[in-house]
C-alpha cells in the first residue's frame, strides 16, 4: 500500500511517500529554521505563510524521488494536530485538495501518532513483530513530552505528561538564554561536549509520577546566567557561537544533564512498572545523542529510537501512522485541524 503523508504542524513543511507503513520511498522537508531563528522562536504566521509557498514543490518532489506518479498513491494522510493552527490547516487542506482531485481516501493522522510511528520506519521487523506489545513510549518534542502505553496498533493510555514546558522548550529557552541560537535542542547538546564540568541544575520528581515539569530547571537556567553575568535572553544579536566559554558550555551541559536524567528514570521506571516488552522514543528531543546513550546503558528492555532525522518532523512518520491505523478508521475527509488534539 503506497501511503502520502503531509506534516505541517509546526516549522517543517515535510511530504513522504512510505509503503506499507515501512519502507520509505521519499522524504522531503522543507525546514523554516532559518526563518525563525531571527526572531528565537516559531512565529505562527510566518510559519503558515511558508507552508503555503513550500507544499506545492515538497509535493511535487516526494514524487519525483520515489518515481510514483500521484495516481498510484492509495491513500493520504496528513497531521491535523496537535500544532500550530494556520500551520495545520495548510497541510491539510492541501491533502483534502488533493483527495478530491485524485480521488483517494483522506486520513486525518495525530502528529504524536506519528512519532510513534517513526519506529517502524527502519529495516527490521518493527518493534510489534520484534519485542511485542506492550510498549512504553516517551514522546518529547518541543510542544509535548509524554508517557504513552502502546498496548497494541492504535491502542493508547497516556501515563503522564508534561505540568508545564515540554522538554525541547526548556532545551531553546537555555538556548536563547545562552545566545545559542534556534532550535535549541542539537545547540545545547553541541555546547555540552564542551564544557569541562558540568553545572548541577535541579530535576522535579513530581514523586513517583510519571508526571514531568520543566519549567523550574529553565528558570533555574536564567537564574544561573544572571548571577554568571552570561544572560543573553534580551539580546539575541549578540548570538555569537564562535565564542567559547567554559561556563556557558558548563550551564549548557546541566540543563542537557537535569532534562535526560528525568526523562530516562521516568522512562524506565514506566517500562518496568507496566512490564513493557520495548520502549520507543520519539520527537524532536529524541535525537538528543546524551539521551539515546543514557537510556540504553540503564534499560533492561530494548530501546528503538528512530535516527535522528526521523525523531524531528516528517512526513514518513504520517504516512507510517497512516498504515497502521487505516484499517481501522474511515475516510476522515470531514475532519478539522484540532491545535490541541489529544492521542
Ligand atoms: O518533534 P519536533 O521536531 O517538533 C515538534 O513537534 O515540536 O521537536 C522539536 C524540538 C525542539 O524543541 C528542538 O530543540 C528539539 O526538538 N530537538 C532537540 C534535538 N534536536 C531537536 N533537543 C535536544 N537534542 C537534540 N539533538
Ligand atoms: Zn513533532
Amino acid at each position: 500500500m503506497i501511503i502520502l503523508g503531509i506534516e505541517s504542524s509546526c516549522d517543517e513543511t515535510g511530504i513522504a511517500i512510505v509503503r506499507d507503513g515501512t519502507e520509505i520511498l521519499s522524504n522531503v522537508i522543507s525546514s523554516q529554521v532559518e526563518l525563525h531563528a531571527r526572531y528565537g522562536g516559531i512565529i505562527p504566521e510566518l510559519a503558515s505563510r511558508q507552508h503555503l509557498l513550500s507544499i506545492g514543490p515538497v509535493f511535487r518532489q516526494a514524487c519525483t524521488e520515489a518515481k510514483i506518479s500521484p495516481s498510484e498513491i492509495d491513500l493520504i494522510a496528513a497531521t491535523t494536530g496537535p500544532g500550530l493552527a494556520g500551520a495545520l490547516i495548510i497541510g491539510t487542506n492541501f491533502a483534502k485538495g488533493l483527495s478530491l482531485g485524485l480521488e483517494i481516501p483522506f486520513l486525518s493522522i495525530n502528529h504524536m501518532e506519528g512519532h510513534i510511528y517513526a519506529a517502524w520506519l527502519q529495516k527490521s521487523a518493527g518493534p510489534d513483530k520484534e519485542f511485542g506489545f506492550p510498549i512504553v513510549c516517551l514522546l518529547a518534542s518541543g510542544g509535548h513530552t509524554e508517557l504513552i502505553l502502546m498496548s497494541d496498533h492504535g491502542s493508547y493510555t497516556r501515563l503522564g505528561e508534561t505540568r508545564d514546558d515540554a522538554a525541547g522548550e526548556a532545551f531553546d529557552k537555555g538556548a536563547r538564554v545562552l545566545g545559542l541560537g534556534f532550535p535549541g535542542g542539537p545547540a545545547i547538546q553541541n555546547e555540552a561536549t564542551k564544557a569541562p564540568n558540568p553545572e548541577r541544575l535541579p530535576r522535579a520528581w513530581l514523586g513517583d509520577s510519571f508526571e514531568f515539569s520543566f519549567s523550574g530547571v529553565k528558570t533555574a537556567v536564567l537564574r544561573r546566567a544572571q548571577e554568571l553575568g552570561i544572560d543573553k535572553s534580551s539580546n539575541q544579536e549578540s548570538v555569537d557561537t564562535s565564542v567559547f566559554s567554559e561556563t556557558r558550555a558548563n550551564l549548557a551541559a546541566g540543563l542537557q544533564d537535569s532534562i535526560v536524567d528525568v526523562l530516562v528514570k521516568k522512562t524506565i521506571s514506566a517500562a518496568v512498572h507496566y512490564k513493557a516488552k520495548c520502549i520507543i522514543i520519539g520527537g524532536g528531543v529524541a535525537a538528543n545523542s546524551h539521551l539515546r546513550e543514557e537510556i540504553v546503558k540503564v534499560s533492561p528492555v530494548p530501546i528503538v529510537a528512530p535516527i535522528p532525522s526521523l525523531c524531528t518532523d516528517n512526513g514518513a512518520m504520517i504516512a507510517g501512522a497512516a498504515f497502521f491505523s487505516h484499517g481501522t478508521q474511515a475516510d476522515s475527509f470531514n475532519a478539522d485541524a484540532i491545535p490541541n488534539l489529544r492521542l
